[in-house]
């Protein structure tokens, strides 16, 4: 059987020559990444890099490595206006005269992973730029405007999860380091037993989403009447590959830690993408079991959001606490 290649997929695309050129400059450099990422300590990928990011967070070596990897391969490609980082302060312009596609990512996903050999991941949002010359506010578009999004999960395998609006597919690294298709038309299945979120926060979730869980725990003697089980992989990439390939839910919501903080993950570099990822898949992806995260106009580029995504029955019996 002559399985297919995303390069001949990406050729394939009803889709402008530039978005082409930037979802192969992305899919090349993740199969450089994942090169790093399982070279671990051999590739001197291991510990903290000493400084601190744009979101007070402490930057591994490999969030440093894998965002210099993906600004810099960006920014030479001529298609991109601009890209925007989760470790990176500023946006930063290509000047690239002909420049139509503004790139936004999370370089590594799952950063407490890296150390302890565990999955972690690359998120990518693309946009389409109004100018060539970008600033902050050309990168303020809702999700619904995002053109392609997609995550490489660093696994057990080496995969490529990608949505161009037509659906979603996923592609695996081959040991020859080509992507092969091996997902076609990935759906998320409505119903499930299955929940995401991280336990520890419990007593300072809001009193609805303690209600939710509660009621999960309950079990079968509950008023949801079934037995669910939980997963936490702490990469929000793996837990939603997780989600792709069987079904289930993920919420990260607002809690009363940070009350300022509208919730711990970004809008742009990780709501965005994987909102349009579980969407195109036949999921839902809201804040709150509501609002379509895709909906959400940004209001600041490292803005952060609640996230309650995944099967659709599941979101709605969440809205419905
Ligand atoms: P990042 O490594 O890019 O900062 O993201 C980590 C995020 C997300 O991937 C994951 O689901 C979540 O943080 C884990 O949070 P906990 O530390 O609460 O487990
Ligand atoms: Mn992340
Ligand atoms: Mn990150």
């Amino acid at each position: 059987m002559t399985r297919t290649r995303l390069d001949a997929h990406i050729a394939a695309l009803d889709a402008p020559e530039g978005l082409k050129t930037v979802l192969t400059v992305v899919a090349a450099t993740c199969a450089d990444i994942s090169k790093v990422v399982a070279g671990g300590a051999l590739a001197g990928a291991l510990g903290a890099s000493g400084q601190i990011n744009v979101q007070d967070e402490e930057q591994k070596k490999l969030d440093v490595m894998t965002n210099d990897m993906l600004t810099e391969a960006l920014l030479a490609s001529p298609a991109v206006a601009g890209v925007a980082s989760e470790e990176m302060d500023e946006v930063q312009p290509a000047s690239n005269p002909a420049g139509e596609y503004l790139v936004l990512f999370d370089p590594l996903d799952g950063s407490s992973n890296i150390d302890i050999n565990a999955p972690v991941g690359t998120i990518v949002s693309v946009l389409k730029s109004a100018t060539a010359t970008p600033t902050e506010a050309d990168f303020m578009q809702s999700g619904r405007h995002q053109v392609a999004a997609l995550y490489a999960v660093y696994g057990p395998q080496t995969m490529l999860v990608l949505t161009t609006g037509a659906g979603v597919k996923g592609f695996t690294l081959s040991n020859d380091g080509d992507w092969i298709l091996t997902h076609d038309e990935i759906a998320i299945s409505p119903d499930t037993k299955e929940f995401a979120i991280n336990m520890s926060n419990l007593r300072h979730w809001a009193e609805p989403v303690q209600t939710y869980v509660g009621d999960l725990l309950k079990g079968e003697e509950g008023p949801r009447a079934k037995n669910f089980n939980m997963r936490w992989v702490a990469a929000m990439v793996a837990d939603v590959h997780r989600i792709l390939m069987r079904g289930g839910v993920f919420l990260y919501p607002w809690d009363r830690r940070e009350p300022n903080k509208p919730g711990k993950l970004r809008l742009m570099y990780e709501g965005n993408p994987m909102a349009f990822l579980v969407e195109q898949a036949g999921g839902k992806a809201t804040t709150d079991g509501r609002q379509a995260i895709l909906d959400v106009q940004p209001e600041h580029l490292h803005q952060r959001i609640p996230v309650a995504l995944g099967s659709a029955n599941e979101i709605d019996a969440y809205a419905g606490v």
